[in-house]
């Protein structure tokens, strides 16, 4: 790694973001990953993307999927952000889930969720930056989120 990449990762780290859980059902197991760049994207036609990066193991199988879930993580689920981040391991142990009825995946107690599918994929270096569309969404204002800063899972205020 070189002293530029190290200088990306430390200063876009600077950049507060959420924590959301993009997964679905493959072969009748849930699959997913932790992505902090979660973005709404648009109201008419309603769009989100998140970048994925190129190296992911999992997009490839989320991508072919009818639905994706894309949860927002609460301040109470650095676990869940840390478990479906983590490269290793059966992320979705001990995590409490949902499928919606097209096979998206979500998680319960999240403070918010999108049921999508996948509308455009743009190439942008070394990640995709992902489109989807959304057909359903829920919030539960009440749950303060998880917000992911300089590498640590933190919370609001
Ligand atoms: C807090 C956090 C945020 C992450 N955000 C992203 C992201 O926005 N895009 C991405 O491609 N990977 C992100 N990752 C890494 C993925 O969650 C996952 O570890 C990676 O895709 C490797 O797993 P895979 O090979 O199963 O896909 C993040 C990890 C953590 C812990």
């Amino acid at each position: 790694m070189t002293a530029l990449d190290l200088n990306l990762r430390r200063v876009y780290g600077a950049y507060p973001t959420g924590v959301a859980v993009v997964a679905g059902l493959a072969g009748g197991r849930p699959v997913g990953i932790a992505a902090s760049s979660f973005v709404p994207v648009s109201l008419d036609p309603p769009l989100v993307s998140v970048c994925v990066a190129h190296t992911s193991t999992t997009w490839p199988l989320l991508r072919e999927l009818p639905r994706i879930g894309i949860s927002v993580l609460g301040a109470h689920q650095e676990d869940v952000g840390r478990r479906l981040g983590a490269r290793t391991g059966d992320r979705f142990a001990g995590v409490g889930w949902r499928s919606t009825p097209g096979g998206g995946v979500l998680v319960e107690g999240a403070s918010a969720w999108y049921e999508c599918t996948v509308e455009q994929r743009v190439r942008s270096g070394d990640h995709d930056i992902v489109v989807f569309r959304v057909h359903d969404l829920d919030a539960a204002p009440d749950v303060p989120p998880l917000v992911f800063h300089a590498s640590a899972f933190r919370r609001l205020g």
